[in-house]
């Protein structure tokens, strides 16, 4: 298969029964993206294709043949971490850190498309993401100081 990630085109060999997952993380080397159910219900292994969010663990490698796939690894560059990456830092949102790249994920694809979500909105938009830490006012807190930082940033 061939699939361009984070902006670099890749390609691999793979099975019909490997997911987007295995092939991000055994292959690339990616392991940011994490594995935890297995099937459609943590939201561990939240990654972009062609900018939306879905669990890489119920994606088909082959289905993933041509597309454009972000990882948590492609939001920081050289300049640093992305912005929803700094808030959680700042905000102690994270604590084993396990379900943290996927929560990052689905907060900055939310923030793609919603600049300014209200709380609920916030919890509406990391629903599909479980922290088995129980974190979650300090994860909604972290997405929340993201959003009041693009807010400034704006005015
Ligand atoms: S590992 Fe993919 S949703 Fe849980
Ligand atoms: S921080 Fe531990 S699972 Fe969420």
């Amino acid at each position: 298969m061939r699939v361009v990630v984070n902006g670099r085109e890749l390609e691999t060999d793979v099975a019909p029964h490997h997911t987007l997952l295995d092939v991000l993380r055994d292959r690339f080397g990616l392991t940011g993206s994490k594995e935890c159910c297995a099937e459609g219900e943590c939201g561990a292994c939240t990654v972009l294709m062609d900018g939306h969010a879905v669990n890489s663990c119920l994606v088909l490698a082959v289905e993933a043949e041509g597309h454009a796939v972000t990882t948590i690894e492609g939001l920081s560059d050289v300049d640093g971490l992305s912005p929803i990456q700094d808030a959680f830092l700042a905000t102690g949102g994270v604590q084993c850190g396990f379900c943290i790249p996927g929560m990052v994920m689905s907060a900055h694809y939310l923030l793609e498309h919603n600049s300014a979500p209200t709380t609920t909105e916030i919890r509406e938009g990391l629903s599909g993401n479980l922290c088995r830490c129980g974190g979650y006012n300090q994860i909604c807190a972290a997405v929340a100081r993201a959003v009041r930082g693009a807010t400034r940033a704006r005015e």
